[in-house]
């Protein structure tokens, strides 16, 4: 079923800041998690039908260092410390992933550093895991 893509420039944000000064990132831009405690991105994502969906957050991390996040979805934790591995450099993006099950209406998905920062985050691609329309009775 269809992937559909957020961005984090254009989600709620708490203490981090929409920069665009690594290339790569898609949208307008990325956050940068500043070093506090409790900052966070949070999504919200309609769903169509409930069920379980992959999450994949897209993200640069140019340290050795994991940057982990705590994800949750409609406050509920979906992911304790998701691993942030370093990527190699600022302008290389990858992805972190979880399957985590949405209700259908609005999901609140929300990813908040666990630890003193966080990686750049550019987009959450939400993914249904359920079966492809055309295998429906
Ligand atoms: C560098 C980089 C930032 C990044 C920061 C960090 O300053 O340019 O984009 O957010 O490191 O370590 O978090």
């Amino acid at each position: 079923r269809a992937a559909a893509t957020y961005e984090a420039e254009a989600a709620q944000v708490a203490k981090g800041k929409v920069e665009s000064n690594h290339a790569g990132h898609t949208g307008t831009g990325f956050v940068n998690f500043d070093a506090v405690s409790d900052a966070y991105v949070e999504f919200t994502v309609r769903a169509e039908q409930p069920g379980a969906t992959k999450l994949d957050f897209r993200y640069a991390n140019g340290t050795s260092v994991d940057r982990p996040l705590d994800i949750t979805v409609n406050g509920t934790q979906a992911a304790d410390d998701l691993s942030f591995p370093g990527t190699g450099a600022w302008t290389t993006w990858k992805t972190a992933s979880v399957t985590t099950a949405l209700v259908a209406g609005t999901n609140r998905i929300r990813a908040t550093t666990s630890g003193v920062d966080g990686p750049n985050l550019d987009s959450l691609i939400v993914t249904p895991q359920g079966p492809a329309d055309t295998e429906k009775p």
